[in-house]
């Protein structure tokens, strides 16, 4: 394993980049590998053998790349495959991303917290262990939110489309402290989940902590880039990638 290896970031498709502004930030020397699996997107509607079978192709295909770390940037991906991924690959740094439930129960003790996520990672035995540990300080409800995805996939997180999506989502339940954006795609909907929410919820995410747990593990093995490295981001993706590059660089700010 090298310093100057690529970081791997992969999902769905390009929902992953909410992270990757984050890996980008913590980490600026680093040179990073990103696949958008967007000829399979959405995962969260899949079963959960297909999101496994397609999570292990992905990583088996950058991991053929030369890779130092592998980030899942999907919380259906890593609910899927990640204990599975760690077994079959025990050398490789491999990180994956949860819903930020702790977050937002240590920010809100006793609150009403919504998980919004896609039916797979809320419907997984991982989910489950997750939400056992703050049910009983908090009040927790769980936001399938399918179709999100789609919209978000085709440019128009900030739309009418996604707003009344929205609306029929959020009506059932109370009003709430919290919403935890349970899948990485949904921070480029924050806009118009605040517009139908009202800008009193907090909406947390886990993309920073992924970003800080993939440096601290770096540094751990001593395979952080030389300061000196000008770091930079390749995207990659199965899908067609004139649209997805032209998403992605809009996404990432670039
Ligand atoms: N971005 C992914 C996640 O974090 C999944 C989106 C999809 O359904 O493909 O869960």
């Amino acid at each position: 394993m090298n310093k100057e290896n690529y970081i791997a970031v992969f999902d769905s498709g390009v929902g992953g980049i909410s992270v990757l502004r984050h890996l980008v930030k913590a980490l600026p020397s680093e040179r990073f590998l990103y696949f958008g699996d967007s000829a399979n997107a959405p995962y969260g509607t899949k079963t959960k053998e297909q999101v496994r079978a397609l999570t292990f192709a992905a990583a088996e295909m950058l991991i053929k790349q030369g890779i130092k770390a592998l980030v899942v940037a999907c919380n259906t991906a890593t609910s899927a495959a990640i204990e599975d991924l760690r077994k079959a690959y025990p050398k490789m740094i491999i990180i994956g991303i949860e819903p930020a439930l702790k977050l937002a129960a240590d920010k809100f003790p006793g609150g009403k917290l919504g998980v919004m996520a896609t039916p797979m990672t809320l419907r997984e035995e991982k989910f489950a262990r997750l939400m056992e540990r703050f049910d009983e300080s908090c009040d927790i409800f769980k936001i399938p939110a399918p179709g999100l995805v789609e919209l978000i996939e085709s440019g128009k997180a900030d739309s009418p489309e996604t707003d009344a999506l929205l609306r029929e989502l959020f009506d059932p339940y109370p009003e709430l402290d919290a919403l935890v954006l349970g899948c990485t795609h949904y921070p480029f909907a924050a806009k118009s989940i605040s517009r139908v929410l009202g800008d009193g919820v907090a909406l947390l995410d886990g993309g920073d902590g992924t970003a800080r747990e993939t440096r601290r593990r770096l540094e751990e093995a001593d395979l952080l880039a030389p300061a000196s490295q000008e770091g930079y981001v390749l995207l990659q993706s199965s899908g067609n990638t004139e649209q997805f590059k032209f998403l992605a660089q809009k996404l990432l700010d670039k």
